[in-house]
């Protein structure tokens, strides 16, 4: 049988206006709206990503940096859970600009040692920022930079894509690295992020994002009476620099034991040698299961607003940061953030890795592809 053509064209155009549809459901339900100028005047955007349950999630291209997350209480009510500023300029402007909020971090997430490593035979030094340490990517890490951003379609709906290229040289790091960092929220909740990395010469790569949270919602004062499990059973002990030692200690019988969910400030004055060098904590756990996007690393709970945050990634190990140098000098959009008002979980490879052998490599070879991915998952209980 000849097909009729009318009716194929006519098809045709049916599915192509359908996909017009599809398409415009999706842009809906990525907002982008004006987020000021950066000091070197670009400008910058903040975009929302929402869910069917209601929460939004706003990212700005400036630094990758999560702003702002919505998320329900026992009640229904939402609240943001993480600290963040309204415009670019208290993520630019001193103190909020040292406080790393929200930013993806790179292109070495955490320290490392003098700013110095060594790489196929080579020592590379690259410029210190913390004493005589590296912290988080340098002066001008990836959560100062600027990133190309683009709305793409995942498996959940609609997601934010960013790329940055680093370029070869970069904060004293070789190689011309391509980063592309996606997040996306689907509508159980889960706020993901897919990080990938490609380099042209050997290189090392630490990516994490560096949310502050308190689950009773940014600016209230305290995450001492939150509590948390952590799935490690050993951590890096640090130096007085914050400086692994090289160790990997088992955290039976100390502090630092948050197998069992324990209520963060029980034990954080315990005079405990650990807890002193990081003013509270501010450690590397091994996590049990890296790999294992199913089992969960982190685990938070409020009693007050009934909300819990799960946490699952690829990587091999959690910065555990109870906030212990925010000092109530700075004023974001959810008030004050004073000491301890707030938590990080950095997914991450161990900090300073390159100088210890013991430590999953954090190296990246010309040609391969550095993948990982972390969910941040909300829910009430
Ligand atoms: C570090 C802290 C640091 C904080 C903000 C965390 O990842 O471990 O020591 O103060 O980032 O810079």
């Amino acid at each position: 049988m000849k097909p009729n053509l009318r009716l194929l064209a006519l098809s045709g155009a049916l599915m192509l206006f359908t996909a017009g549809l599809v398409t415009a459901q999706k842009t809906d339900s990525l907002h982008r709206q004006p987020f000021g100028k950066t000091p070197d005047g670009q400008e910058v955007y903040l975009y929302t990503l929402t869910n069917k349950s209601g929460m939004a999630v706003k990212i700005t291209n400036f630094g990758g940096r999560v702003t702002t997350i919505m998320a329900p209480d026992h009640n229904h009510k939402l609240d943001n859970v993480v600290l963040g500023f309204d415009s670019v300029e208290g993520y630019t402007v001193k103190p909020g600009s040292s406080g790393y909020f929200g930013a993806i971090i790179g292109r070495y997430a955490n320290r490392l040692a003098k700013g110095t490593f060594t790489l196929d035979g080579q020592t590379y030094h690259v410029p210190t920022n913390e004493g005589r340490n590296m912290l988080h990517g340098g002066r001008q890490g990836f959560d100062s930079k600027v990133w190309d951003a683009k709305e793409v379609s995942s498996e959940d709906g609609t997601a934010l894509e960013l790329h940055y290229l680093s370029k070869d040289g970069e904060e004293g790091f070789p190689g011309n690295l391509n980063v592309t960092v996606r997040y996306s929220l689907d509508n159980r909740n889960r706020l993901r992020i897919d990080y990938t990395a490609t380099t042209d010469k050997d290189t090392v790569v630490n990516l994490t994002n560096h949310s502050y949270f308190n689950l009773e919602g940014a600016g209230s004062e305290t995450i001492l009476n939150e509590k948390i499990m952590l799935a490690a059973d050993r951590y890096t002990p640090v130096d007085s620099t914050l400086i692994p030692t090289g160790a990997i200690d088992s955290v039976a019988g100390t502090p630092l034991d948050f197998r069992e969910p324990m209520v963060i400030g029980s034990r954080i004055e315990d005079n405990f040698e650990q807890l002193k060098l990081g003013k509270g904590y501010d450690h590397n756990f091994v996590l049990n299961h890296p790999g294992d996007l199913t089992k969960v690393a982190a685990r938070v709970t409020d009693a007050k607003s009934g909300r819990v945050l799960e946490v699952f990634t690829t990587q091999p190990g959690v910065q555990f940061y109870t906030g212990n140098f925010l000092d109530g000098t700075v004023h974001g959009n959810g008030g004050v953030y004073r000491r301890r008002s707030a938590l990080c979980l950095e997914t991450q490879h161990f900090p300073d890795s390159p100088n210890h052998a013991n430590f999953p490599s954090t190296e990246l070879h010309a040609g391969e592809t550095f993948h990982s991915t972390t969910i941040y998952r909300f829910a009430v209980e």
